[in-house]
């Protein structure tokens, strides 16, 4: 299993980007990435060949979500750049994330790894149930959506660290679990509501953490790597 921690990269140019990247020398390691919308909409495929160039492993975070005809030949276009991970809404449906890794896999037989959106851990269970009509709890549609996403195919969900472990139990220990809402004990919450330390999250069973402003915006943002990597990767 290769358990990793993934920067996110929430900068809003490539400039910002580099900047933060160059900080990274050959013995601190080439750092697993993520990309998200507001980068690669503001920078395009070119930041994403720049990076890969770097050496760095890309999850570039676009959540595809429409028609299966359009994320097949959208997701034929990702694979060409070579990224490690992308990712797709589950609520797109079995046969859209099937579409999903159609378009991704390469004349080769390879392709990049694909997980799936469970729910937004934005969204509640009160809105879900009064805004999308969907009645039953939150936890119990996260589980299906999972479920659906295996039977795609795909190789895991994102999902909050605090439910890694009941998506392992209902898709077994293979299944990925990709999860944002990491802190440091000692650290800023922000904006996230339920988090966990990277200690925590491994012993829950997560896979990659994602982990974003409390390395991003660290005094020593090369410390924090090494402390989250320390952290999570204790005894691996
Ligand atoms: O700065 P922070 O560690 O909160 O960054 C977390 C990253 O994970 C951000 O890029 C955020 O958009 C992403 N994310 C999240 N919660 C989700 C899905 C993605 O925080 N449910």
């Amino acid at each position: 299993m290769n358990k990793d921690v993934i920067i996110a990269c929430d900068f809003k140019s490539a400039e910002e980007t580099f900047r933060f990247l160059d900080r990274f020398t050959t013995e601190s390691g080439k750092p697993f990435l993520k990309i998200g919308m507001e980068l690669y909409y503001a920078e395009g495929p070119a930041v994403v060949r720049e990076i890969k160039r770097r050496g760095h492993r890309i999850f570039l975070d676009l959540k595809l979500h429409d028609i299966p005809n359009t994320v097949r030949k959208a997701m034929a276009v990702l694979s060409r750049l070579d990224v490690d991970m992308c990712n797709v809404h589950a609520a797109g449906t079995i046969e859209m994330m099937r579409a999903a890794v159609e378009g991704l896999t390469r004349e080769d037989g390879t392709r990049p790894l694909l997980i799936a959106v469970t729910q937004l851990t934005s969204t509640s269970e009160e809105r879900m149930q009064r805004e999308l009509l969907i009645g039953a709890p939150i936890n119990e549609t996260i589980v299906k959506y999972a479920c659906n996403a295996r039977e795609a195919g795909l190789d895991g969900v994102v999902c909050s660290p605090l439910e890694a472990g009941m998506v392992h139990e209902a898709c077994g220990a293979e299944f990925l679990t990709v999860t944002p809402g990491v802190r440091f004990a000692d650290g800023e919450v922000a904006d996230q509501v339920r988090v966990t330390t990277p200690a925590r999250a491994r012993e829950i069973g997560s896979d990659y953490i994602v982990v974003g402003r409390p390395i991003t915006a660290a005094a020593d943002p090369v410390a924090a790597y090494r402390r989250c990597v320390a952290e999570f990767l204790a005894n691996e």
